[in-house]
């Protein structure tokens, strides 16, 4: 059921779901104003700071008062050619930047500003289930129709994905994908499996958009492949990066949108008539965070890393079903049926919520298919983890008293 409003709002306002974490942040807000502290795993809000050399950069362009104008909608050509040269070093990907590459308020306005280019009423998305939120309603808002598929990784997926184009009338335009992906942490291993996509997407005559929004957040020798790599790729599809999780800049609004030039244009072409562009001393600090931020970024995967072996090993002794993740900043665990007790995802992270103080997403907010699990994030630090996975402990073992963490090692 959608939000209620007391004006009367466009359609395409009343097709949307209820925002969850609204409820989630309500419960959350009326717990913190009194007294209680909330362990909160429900987003992917980074919470370390930028990395220093950027924000004195920020400070610094912000004092030069040339700086304050309108900038422009595509983003300064210093900071595409910055990304550009990225790619090159770390892909071995060559992008124009002037026609292949653009800056974003952040990847999620490009994505639905990109939908809004190239998608209206009677066009079809093809999405894996679960899904982050925005690949599902930015299409919906775009006017257009999204049929999901049950989410994956390998060959069997794209057999899913294919089977589909072939069944659906008229044929689906575009197919998206997120890996490292949000909310299941899924990954792909290497490049042959973009060079399918683009083998599949070539056949089917269907454009593809690949959120990278977890680029550089994998841990140990794993390095995530960039659809763009595949060879082919830039025919028929881009692919979105962001600043906001490597660099710990999610408030600063900053991604780019790169790959086939059509689809940069026409995002382009949309964003001329909705914005001026980012505030430029961002966009200077951005260029600097590409080029100086390298050592920010490992040491903020390491902590990722040592967290995710925290939460991953407490929901494991909780006896939850998980997979080690080797990418995002994002646990996904199968709850256990005991622990469910007969509960939908919904009302099991509302229940953690009232009665462990902890904050984590339900699967269900995912899609069809992630009932039943749910989505820690890794944002808060070492010691409120394990506070967390106590928590939850204490609170699903009622009577029982909260175990310590040596009494969770025991049991393990
Ligand atoms: C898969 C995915 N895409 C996009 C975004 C949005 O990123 P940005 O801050 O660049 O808008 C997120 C943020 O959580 C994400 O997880």
């Amino acid at each position: 059921m959608a939000d209620k409003w007391d004006i009367n709002v466009a359609d395409r306002l009343l097709q949307l779901p209820p925002y969850f974490f609204g409820q989630l942040n309500r419960m959350k807000d009326e717990k913190f104003s009194t007294g209680v502290d909330i362990i909160d795993l429900g987003m992917g809000n980074p919470m370390e700071p930028a990395p220093k050399v950027v924000i004195d950069k920020l400070c610094e362009a912000a004092n030069d008062l040339g700086k304050h104008r309108y900038s422009a909608p595509c983003g300064i050509l210093s900071l595409r050619r910055e990304l550009s040269q990225l790619y090159e070093r770390l892909y071995n990907v060559t992008l124009d930047p002037d026609t292949e590459v653009i800056a974003t308020i952040g990847s999620k306005e490009g994505f639905s500003h990109l939908c809004l280019a190239i998608m209206g009423p009677g066009d079809t998305a093809v999405v894996g289930d679960p899904y982050f939120p925005i690949h599902v309603h930015s299409v919906m808002l775009a006017g257009g129709n999204v049929i999901n598929v049950e989410m994956g990784n390998d060959q069997a997926f794209l057999d899913r994905v294919k089977y589909v184009i072939e069944k659906t009338s008229p044929k689906p335009k575009v197919l998206i994908l997120n890996y490292p992906h949000n909310p299941t942490a899924m990954t792909v291993d290497g490049v042959d499996f973009f060079e399918a996509v683009v083998d599949l997407a070539k056949q089917a005559g269907i454009y593809v958009i690949h959120d990278f929004a977890y680029w550089r957040t994998c841990f140990g020798d794993y390095k995530a492949p960039s659809f763009l790599q595949a060879k082919g790729a830039k025919d028929v599809g881009v692919e979105f990066v962001t600043l906001s999780k490597p660099y710990n800049m999610a408030g600063w609004r900053i991604g780019f949108c790169v790959g086939n030039k059509e689809m940069v244009r026409a995002l382009g072409c949309i964003k001329g008539y909705y914005d001026y562009g980012i505030f430029e001393p961002i966009q200077i600090a951005a260029t600097v965070a590409m080029q100086e931020g390298e050592p920010d970024i490992v040491q903020q995967n390491k902590l990722y890393e040592a967290r995710r072996d925290i939460v991953v090993d407490g929901v494991r002794r909780l006896g939850w079903e998980i997979d080690c993740t080797r990418g995002t900043m994002f646990v996904w665990a199968k709850v256990s049926e005991a622990h469910l007790a007969g509960q939908g995802s919904i009302d099991f992270a509302l229940r953690m919520m009232a009665e462990a103080d902890v904050s984590i997403a339900p699967g269900r907010v995912f899609g069809e298919n992630g009932e039943g699990c749910v989505r820690i994030a890794l944002v808060e630090n070492e010691q409120r983890l394990r506070q967390a996975i106590r928590n939850m402990d204490g609170a699903l073992n009622k009577g029982i008293e909260a175990p310590t963490a040596s009494k969770l090692k025991e049991k393990g």
